[in-house]
C-alpha cells in the first residue's frame, strides 16, 4: 500500500508509521504534518533517509496541500489533531481547526480523488464520562471538552460523508495510549520526568477519575488491522482493558523512578474532568486484534525510555512548554 498518514511527526502517528515499514516492507508512506508543538522531526529521525518514506510540512486544513500529498495513495490514515484537553480548556481556536474541519478537508480530498479508504483516528473521550459499564461503538457521543466536542465533531462529519456518499470512511476511537514520544504535557509523561527532576506531580481533584491504559504499539497494531480488514463506514474501539485510578498510576510511576510519594501534590481540579473512560472492544478482538503488552511491563519500558531519552524530552520541557506550564499549574 501507499498510505498518507497525517500527523505522522507526533506521539501515536510516529510509532505507526515505524510499525508500517518494519511489518509491510512493500509499504510506501507519505507523511504530511504540519509541525504544531506536538510534532518532532526527532521522532522519526531513523527512518528519515528510508527510500519508503516521504515527509511534507503542511496543513491538513489546506485543501491543496492536503490534493497534493493525497494523489495516489491507497488510504489515507488521519492522525493529525490538536490532542490535549488542558489546552483546549484555554485555546479552543485551533481544536475546532483541526479537528473538525481538517476532517472535512480530508473527507473533500477522498471524495474528490476517489481514494479507496480512509482511517480517521478519534478516541474514547467522546463518549464522555461512563459511570458504569464500557462504551460501545452504537452508543451516543457526550464529549464534555472543547477536545472531545472538536473530536466528536470530526466522527459525526466522517460517518455522515459516509451515509451520504458512501465515501469509504473507518473510525478507531482508542483509550489513553501511553509509551516512547509523547509529549510531556500528558500524564504519564508529565510526571515521569517531573519525578526524574525531583519536580512535584499536580495530580487534578481526589486523583480517583479512571483511565483505561493502551500502550502507543498495541494501538499501532489495532489500527493497522482496522486499516487492512476493517469495514467501510465502521468504527472500531481500541482498549487497552488496563482501568487504573490516577492516584494509584501515579505511585506505580514514582516506585518505578525510586522517588517518594511526598512528590504528590493535589491541585485543583480540571474544569469538566470526566470521571472514566471504559471502551467495550468486541468488535476489534473479532476482527482479530488483543493487546500483547501487559501494562506493568509496558510502563517499566516507558519509564525507562524517558530515562535514557533525556536528550529527546529535556529541550521540549523548556520554552514553550514553560510558559505553558506557568500558565497551566501557576495558580493551582
Ligand atoms: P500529538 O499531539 O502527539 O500529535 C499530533 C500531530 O498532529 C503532531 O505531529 C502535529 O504537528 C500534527 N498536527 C496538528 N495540527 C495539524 C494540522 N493542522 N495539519 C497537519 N498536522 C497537524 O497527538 P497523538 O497523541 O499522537 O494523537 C494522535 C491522534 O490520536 C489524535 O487524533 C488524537 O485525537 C488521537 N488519540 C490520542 C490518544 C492519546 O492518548 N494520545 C488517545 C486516543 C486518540
Ligand atoms: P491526560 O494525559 O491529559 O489525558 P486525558 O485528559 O485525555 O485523559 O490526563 C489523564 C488523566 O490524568 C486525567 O484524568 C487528568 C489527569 N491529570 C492530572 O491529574 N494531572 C495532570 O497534570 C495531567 C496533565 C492530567
Amino acid at each position: 500500500m501507499k498510505l498518507l498518514v497525517t500527523g505522522g511527526s507526533g506521539f501515536i502517528g510516529s510509532n505507526f508509521v515505524r510499525h508500517v515499514l518494519a511489518t509491510h516492507p512493500d509499504d510506501r508512506v507519505v507523511n504530511l504534518d504540519k509541525l504544531t508543538y506536538a510534532g518532532n522531526p526527532a521522532n522519526l529521525a531513523d527512518i528519515e533517509r528510508d527510500p519508503r518514506y516521504a515527509f511534507v510540512q503542511g496543513d491538513v486544513c489546506d485543501a491543496k496541500v492536503v490534493r497534493e500529498a493525497a494523489r495516489g495513495v491507497d488510504a489515507i490514515v488521519n492522525f493529525a489533531a490538536e490532542s490535549h484537553v488542558d489546552r483546549s480548556l484555554s485555546e479552543p481556536d485551533a481544536f475546532l481547526r483541526t479537528d473538525v474541519f481538517g476532517v472535512f478537508t480530508l473527507l473533500e480530498a477522498v471524495k474528490e480523488l476517489k481514494i479507496p479508504r480512509l482511517l480517521h483516528i478519534s478516541t474514547d473521550e467522546v463518549y464522555g464520562s461512563v459511570a458504569r459499564g464500557s462504551s460501545r461503538e452504537i452508543d451516543p457521543l457526550r464529549p464534555s471538552n472543547p477536545y472531545s466536542a472538536s473530536k466528536a465533531g470530526g466522527d459525526l462529519l466522517a460517518l455522515a460523508y459516509w451515509q451520504t456518499h458512501r465515501l469509504p470512511v473507518l473510525i478507531t476511537r482508542s483509550s489513553n495510549n501511553f509509551g516512547p514520544s509523547q509529549y510531556p504535557e500528558k500524564v504519564i509523561p508529565l510526571f515521569v520526568t517531573n519525578a526524574l527532576d525531583d519536580q512535584l506531580l499536580p495530580l487534578y481533584g481526589d486523583g480517583k477519575n479512571v483511565r483505561d491504559w493502551l500502550y502507543v504499539l498495541d494501538n499501532c497494531a489495532a489500527i493497522d488491522l482496522v486499516l487492512r480488514k476493517g469495514g467501510e463506514g465502521e468504527v472500531y474501539n481500541i482498549g487497552g482493558g488496563h482501568e487504573v485510578e490516577n492516584v494509584v498510576l501515579t505511585r506505580q510511576i514514582l516506585q518505578l523512578t525510586g522517588k517518594p510519594e511526598s512528590l504528590i501534590k493535589p491541585v485543583k481540579d480540571r474544569p469538566g474532568h470526566d470521571r472514566r473512560y471504559s471502551l467495550d472492544s468486541k468488535k476489534v478482538r473479532q476482527l482479530g486484534w488483543t493487546p500483547r503488552h501487559r501494562f506493568p511491563d509496558a510502563l517499566a519500558t516507558t519509564v525507562a525510555w524517558y530515562r535514557e531519552h533525556e536528550t529527546w524530552w529535556r529541550p521540549l520541557k523548556s520554552g514553550e512548554f514553560r510558559a505553558y506550564y506557568e500558565k497551566q499549574y501557576g495558580h493551582r
